[in-house]
């Protein structure tokens, strides 16, 4: 990457060794960076929580730390949020000042239909600034949020609803999409109807773009509510909140249809994203950080809304694509227009633009002489995007790899630390704070270059899930049974001699499509629902735009006579209406039977080694190893994988 990247003079090792001399005073030392209303009694207490809690006894508020404490500190006239939409050829400039009035003024809003500390509000938003202040007022009340991302439809809506109970559900007229328009009203009340616990309320934001039919008794009109507390100036306290209290629930696909509700707490997550700006990102208070991707996702939450401001950087809320909005240039158009000086997104958006624009031409059209790195994660990096970006924008690509349950960085390459030297195809090293270990099936060490089991030793660090939402039971039986005494990450991967981690694969169902996160296990449920369906299998098969894409194979009921296209027609449908249009599930593939082992399991891992045109072996306890021949050979008829290519 840099002639400065340097495992002598980066300050990581002599970091990473403090803390693990002293991991509770290492955290205690960051934690003074953040305003506390009260401090804590323990910096961990290994007693409390399902494996421990952090900062307990400590009193906090978030709001107060991504706001108001910046207005008082004198950053008052400094750009907040940056909202740039080439969807709609709208801009806008947020400063803290205005920040604070719009969030106290929606809080106030959300004080008059009852929400109060502890209960929980869902956002279902596009990306637009109103989007953030539902956050954040939320957080000023002590209130937990859970934003559902817009490309989910109805049903996902519904789920999550009935597993969090919120009170209100604050959303928009529409989201939008390059060709069309998502009305998200049909959306929403069908999935409260399909909901057993109704909101008292939804809060709705009329975008000109699409009107909406407020629903008398229900729906209340935002700009109208907001604009009445704004004329007549309400102040709304921050409310202080336990630092182990809930922020926020985030659904994150699970192995079942059953979404996973990660929680995450208010002190814990504000030292470690606080301190992950300046140590991993390399970037500076009143600087404009810009992580292109959607509120939606925890790249969103953590990246676009919570670590920004509460470290007192700008942030750009982009609605928008990378390409086709209007073109491959969009990215380096803001760049130049904000200053941006450090951008973060997902492999597959560099991919888009390289597909669009292989030479880069529309790069030297801009200048990018602020940009001083680019951060990818959400994805497994392709050595060729890497090389691509590294060579067409001249500044260090930093490829990083966590989860929605971690909040942030597992690994990295520390930037504001001192970069060490970049090996292609691994995230580097783990931050400080993470005890990252590979162990095999039985739960032994192997020897660094061997592929394993990737795993956390308890405790996890300040930001991390505690537990999912209502269900300890559940958080226990998912991350920590399997490996007692660490957290399960279900990638695998392997370490080397010099500790960087290159991380392989997912060890469970979950699929990789665009940077999304999805399970094909909960498409398999979907698709089991249609009633000529006898059997199915989900595979993720590689794609060059978006890494992988959904592949479901069908078995029909014997006595079936409607056409398998019909059919294969109906369930791609059935995934988009109830999982929703980001499952981007296109491919449907009726087969005659599906193999299987002896003892009736289905070997998907087999058929996605055929579909990506791997090598693969027999397995030994197959069935009828015909089978898998049939199931190539209808990849290669439907022109479905490296058979088509
Ligand atoms: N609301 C409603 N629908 C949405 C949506 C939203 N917020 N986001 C995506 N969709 C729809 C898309 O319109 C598409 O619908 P279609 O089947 O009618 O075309 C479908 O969901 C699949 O979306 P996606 O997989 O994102 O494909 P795309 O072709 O729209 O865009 C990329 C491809 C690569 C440009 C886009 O995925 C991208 O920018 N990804 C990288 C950044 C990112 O968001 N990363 C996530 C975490 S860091
Ligand atoms: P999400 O919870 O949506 O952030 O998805 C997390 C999963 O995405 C991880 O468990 C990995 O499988 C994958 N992932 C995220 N970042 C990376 C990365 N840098 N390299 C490889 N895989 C990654």
């Amino acid at each position: 990457m840099t002639d400065t990247a340097n495992s002598e003079t980066s300050r990581y090792y002599a970091v990473h060794s403090e803390w693990k001399q002293d991991p509770e005073g290492f955290w205690a030392g960051l934690a003074d960076a953040i305003d506390w209303v009260k401090p804590w009694d323990k910096v961990f207490d290994g007693e409390a929580g399902v494996y421990g809690r952090w900062f307990t006894g400590a009193q906090c508020n978030t709001c107060y730390n991504a706001v108001d404490r910046h207005v008082e500190a004198g950053r008052g006239q400094q750009d907040a949020i940056i909202y740039d939409s080439p969807i709609t050829g709208r801009k806008r400039r947020i400063t803290f000042a205005e920040l604070l009035r719009e969030v106290e003024a929606l809080a106030a809003v959300l004080r008059d239909l009852g929400v109060e500390k502890g209960d929980r509000v869902l956002i279902y938003m596009p990306m637009v600034p109103e989007a953030a202040f539902a956050m954040l007022a939320c957080a000023r009340l002590g209130a937990v949020h859970s934003v559902v991302f817009g490309g989910f439809a109805a049903h996902e809506l519904a789920t999550r609803i009935d597993d969090c109970h919120p009170k209100v559900v604050i959303s928009a007229s529409c989201g939008i999409e390059p060709a069309r328009q998502v009305p998200y009203k049909p959306l929403l009340d069908n999935a409260i109807s399909m909901a057993k616990a109704k909101p008292a309320h939804c809060l709705v934001l009329e975008r000109e773009e699409h009107p909406y039919d407020l629903e008398p008794g229900r729906d209340v009109d935002y700009a109208a509510s907001v604009w009445a507390h704004m004329e007549a100036g309400t102040k709304v306290p921050c409310v202080p909140v336990e630092a182990t209290d809930p922020l926020y629930i985030l659904y994150t696909s699970g192995t079942t249809g059953q979404p996973k509700g990660v929680v995450r707490d208010n002190g814990g997550h504000m030292v470690a994203l606080n301190w992950s700006m300046d140590a991993l990102y390399g970037v500076k208070p009143g600087e404009v950080f810009w992580a292109a991707s959607d509120v939606g996702w925890v790249v969103g939450h953590s990246y676009i809304v919570y670590a920004p401001l509460i470290y007192g950087a700008t942030t750009i809320l982009f609605e928008g694509k990378p390409v086709g909005t209007p073109d491959a240039g969009t990215f380096w158009r803001i760049i130049e227009e904000y200053k941006v000086a450090s951008l973060f997104t997902a492999p597959t958006a560099f991919r888009a633009i390289k597909k669009e624009d292989p030479k880069g031409e529309f790069i030297p059209k801009y200048d990018l002489s602020g940009l001083r790195s680019l951060f990818l994660a959400g994805e497994r990096a392709d050595p060729d995007t890497i090389k691509w970006a590294q060579e067409k924008l001249g500044v260090p690509v930093i490829d990083h790899w966590w989860q929605t349950e971690t909040g942030w960085a597992i690994a990295g390459n520390p930037l504001g630390l001192g970069a060490l030297p970049v090996k292609i195809g691994s995230p580097t090293v783990a931050m400080p704070g993470y005890d990252v270990q590979i162990i095999d099936d039985a739960g032994h060490p192997v020897a660094p270059g061997t592929l394993g089991n990737i795993v956390v030793k308890l405790p996890l660090p300040p930001s991390c899930l505690p537990t999912l939402w209502n269900a300890d039971e559940r958080f226990r039986s998912a991350y920590l049974d399997e490996f007692p005494g660490y957290y399960k990450t279900s990638d695998a991967g392997y370490m080397d001699e010099d500790g960087y981690l290159f991380i392989m694969a997912r060890t469970d169902d979950i699929i990789n499509v665009a940077g999304h996160r999805l399970s094909t296990g909960a498409m398999e449920e979907v698709i089991a629902g249609h009633p000529d369906v006898a059997e199915c299998a989900v595979i993720g098969i590689a794609d060059q735009l978006k890494g992988q894409l959904p592949a479901g194979f069908i078995v029909l009921n014997s006595g079936v006579d409607r056409s398998a296209e019909e059919i294969e027609k109906e369930v791609v449908k059935l995934v988009r209406d109830e999982i929703g249009p980001v499952a981007a599930f296109k491919i449907a593939l009726t087969v005659g039977r599906l193999p299987k082992t002896r003892s009736g399991k289905i070997l998907r891992g087999t058929m996605q080694k055929i579909a990506d045109g791997e090598d693969w072996k027999m397995p030994a306890t197959i069935d009828d190893p015909v089978i898998l021949d049939e199931i190539g050979d209808t990849l290669k008829q439907r022109r479905v994988g490296q058979a088509a290519a």
